[in-house]
């Protein structure tokens, strides 16, 4: 696996019951999964050199992140030297947001309304014709909310667009689109076996403030046309990607209309609650679809499961300080990376299984209280 962040740390550890071998490719030895993996490699995925010395020593290669050098990684699959799951073509996809407006809107799927733009003037006038508040993303690079602005008006839609523009006036594509009044965030994790079978997990929905996911309820509160009805754009939506592996599809539900937001092709922040909460594990079943293994049952295993971001708290605390107190809450089951705390960074996650959305809310949330930033009690 290239990348060592917690998505590696947390399919490390489903890859020890299943006993792969899983190498990984750190940027750093103090990386959250370079600290519990016995077999890493550093070096820079980023980096043609890096990427082909892992690589050729693999069986199979996956994905913490994308942040790979693509063209290399294309020559040596074309080669047959090395098999990437997903692909650098469902990689090179998955990075590029504009890319998969395109792809999606000629497969007839749903999209906010939005115009991919290359300069400013362009991206003022599709900002006016779409209304206001309207949503300036860069195409390529976000994360967290990382390369996403609401702005209200022209002035501040212009002084996004200032900053994003380089020194030789050259502005990076961007996304202009409609501010979707959501009601509900979805996320629909489809695993996409070696083979082409597909199975899907149910519904979640995504708490997102400031672009950040801070919690997950799964099944998602909508009925279950709507949840069917996700879950029909999802996996239309996974064929598209064409990866191997998990394909996390991001919905906007606006109380009639579900749009497709983004896709990730690798595990995701929507799924974490599976570790616990599904009969297979996203992280078992990301290896298990790339290793060419029968994919696993993705029920849940309770009436409700809620994930909690654990995020660094602005005083600094460590939640490794405060794992006695998050145990203390019944039935948390507590997950950290192992990362340095700095306010607002993803340390951790909670997940809890109950009976009710409030039981497991309110047991999850103060729990990650204790370890971190409170979830804001302003989110839906
Ligand atoms: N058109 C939109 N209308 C309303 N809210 C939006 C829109 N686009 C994005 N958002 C909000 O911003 C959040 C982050 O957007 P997006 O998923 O595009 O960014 P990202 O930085 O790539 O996120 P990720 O953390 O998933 O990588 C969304 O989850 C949603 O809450
Ligand atoms: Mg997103």
């Amino acid at each position: 696996m290239m990348g060592a962040g917690q998505l590696a740390r947390m399919s490390h550890q489903a890859a020890i019951s299943l006993g792969i071998p899983l190498r990984i490719l750190a940027a750093d030895a103090t990386d959250s999964a370079a600290l519990v993996s016995p077999t890493i490699d550093i070096g820079d995925p980023g980096s043609a050199a890096d990427l082909r010395r892992f690589a050729t020593g693999c069986e199979i290669v996956t994905f913490d992140h994308e942040l790979v050098d693509l063209d290399a990684l294309a020559e040596l699959e074309h080669a047959g030297t090395v098999i990437a799951r997903p692909s650098a073509a469902a990689l090179a996809f998955a990075t590029d947001k504009a890319h998969q407006r395109t792809r999606f809107a000629h497969r007839g799927l749903p999209l906010p309304r939005h115009r991919i733009v290359a300069d400013a003037a362009t991206a003022l006038a599709a900002a006016e014709e779409l209304g206001w508040p309207a949503v300036v993303k860069t195409a390529r690079g976000g994360y967290d909310g990382r390369g996403v602005w609401i702005v209200a008006d022209a002035d501040a839609a212009q002084a996004v667009l200032t900053t994003l523009t380089d020194a030789d006036g050259v502005l990076p594509t961007v996304i202009v689109e409609e501010a979707v009044r959501i009601e509900r965030e979805l996320a629909v994790v489809v695993v996409r076996g070696a083979q082409g079978t597909t199975v899907s997990y149910p519904v979640t929905e995504t708490v997102q403030v400031d672009g950040i996911c801070r919690e997950t309820i799964t099944p998602a509160r909508v009925s279950p046309e709507v949840a069917a009805e996700a879950t029909r754009i999802a996996e239309a939506a996974a064929e598209v990607a064409g990866a191997v592996g998990l394909i996390a599809v991001e919905l906007f539900y606006d109380g009639t209309d579900i749009t497709i937001n983004e896709v990730a092709t690798r595990p995701h922040n929507s799924a974490h609650w599976s570790i616990e909460g599904a009969v297979t594990s996203q992280f078992e079943n990301h290896l298990r679809a790339v290793a060419d293994l029968p994919l696993g049952d993705t029920a849940t295993r309770a009436p409700v499961v809620v994930s909690a971001n654990i995020l660094g708290h602005a005083d600094g605390r460590d939640p490794a300080d405060h794992l006695g107190a998050a145990l203390a809450v019944r039935g948390a089951a507590v997950h950290l990376y192992g990362k340095g705390p700095r306010p607002g960074r993803k340390l951790g996650h909670v997940t809890v299984l109950a009976d009710t959305i409030d039981d497991a809310r309110s047991r999850a949330r103060s729990a990650v209280a204790r370890l971190g930033d409170p979830v804001p009690e302003v989110s839906q």
